[in-house]
């Protein structure tokens, strides 16, 4: 059934979980959630960015959003956007079914340029005003996320890694989170707190000391009411790197955030924690290691159905590694 991330997260909240949000782009992705979703018994949040609507097409992603609330009728499920840059966008998310949606604010409408506090209250208040009559739930974000000058996706390359905790500049203050919250009246708040979006996170093993705890915590104690969301929360595991650079691929050694950091954050208040990262190394490992372990092969069920099973455990591992798993 479908729930909106104000239900879903309020439920959190009170039992003390995090939940995983993930981020799809086909039908392999959606399967592999719910899959993992039904044997772990969790709640779900999937969601999609301006490029995946495009990709999958708006029209066969809602239907197969609706295919998915049907298959798995026991599964909450929370349909989010994912970095809305516009009215228009979350709008037009709402008209497919959205139960949520993401107004980033904290950027420019061309998701690159920084926008200033006045634009992003502005904006975001608006959002939540024609959300809220619908009934569903948003996502503001205050603070810049680090990689700002790769954008939202990374270099594939690994140009652009940031060293360890380096943007400490850019963590969201307290005093202008409650300030936000005030004027825009929104569900969740995503805060920069350390981490970055893409597999390049950091450029050394993190020691224990990736995130800002003290942020966490100080915006989770004066705006209680208010989900935090982090944003890269991707751990990169090594033997997904491992897998995908045995088997041709050549990713640079990266890491990203360990999950028991993302484990103490949820301690600390973070209630959502966004997933796109991990989802794409897994299916990558597995349609190489099919690829270089059968070149024959080239029916497309063969190499996705280990990529499935790839995806399938990475999200099987966060939820129960997050509480989520039994919660549904
Ligand atoms: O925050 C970014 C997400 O990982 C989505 O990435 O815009 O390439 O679909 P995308
Ligand atoms: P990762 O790149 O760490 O998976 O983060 C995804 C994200 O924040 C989507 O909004
Ligand atoms: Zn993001």
């Amino acid at each position: 059934a479908r729930i909106s991330l104000r239900q879903l997260l309020d439920h959190a909240a009170e039992h003390g979980y995090g939940m995983p949000a993930y981020n799809i782009n086909n039908m392999e992705q959606g399967l592999a959630i719910m899959e993992a979703a039904r044997r772990t018994q969790s709640p779900v949040i999937i969601q999609a960015s301006r490029g995946a609507r495009a990709y999958s097409n708006d029209l066969m992603l809602k239907r197969m959003i609706n295919a998915l609330v049907e298959i798995y009728p026991e599964i909450p499920l929370c349909m989010h956007q994912d970095h809305g840059n516009s009215v228009g966008t979350c709008a037009s998310a709402i008209q497919h079914g959205f139960t949520s949606v993401m107004m980033d604010g904290s950027l420019k409408a061309d998701a690159k340029t920084p926008a200033d506090f006045e634009y992003n209250v502005d904006v975001t208040r608006r959002v939540v005003e024609m959300a809220h009559a619908c009934g569903v739930s948003v996502e503001g974000e205050l603070g810049v996320l680090g990689s700002l000058e790769t954008g939202m996706g990374e270099a594939e390359d690994g140009h652009g890694a940031e060293g360890v905790l380096d943007h400490s500049q850019l963590l969201t203050d307290p005093d202008q989170a409650v300030d936000f919250v005030a004027q825009t009246n929104v569900d969740a708040l995503a805060i920069a707190m350390g981490t970055s979006h893409g597999a390049y996170k950091f450029t050394r093993k993190p020691d224990g000391d990736v995130l800002a705890m003290n942020v966490i915590s100080e915006i989770h104690k004066r705006l209680p009411n208010t989900h935090l969301v982090m944003h890269g929360s991707s751990s990169v595991p090594q033997e997904l790197q491992d897998m995908i650079n045995e088997y041709g691929g050549k990713m640079p050694q990266t890491w990203g955030v360990p999950v028991e950091e993302l484990q103490k954050a949820i301690k600390m208040g973070v209630r959502k924690i966004n997933i796109d990262t991990d989802l794409r190394l897994a299916i990558t490992a597995g349609i190489r290691e099919t690829f270089m372990k059968s070149p024959e092969v080239f029916d497309p069920r063969t190499y996705f159905k280990p990529a499935y099973a790839m995806m399938q455990k990475v999200c099987e591992d966060r939820f129960e590694q997050f509480g989520a798993a039994g919660k549904a």
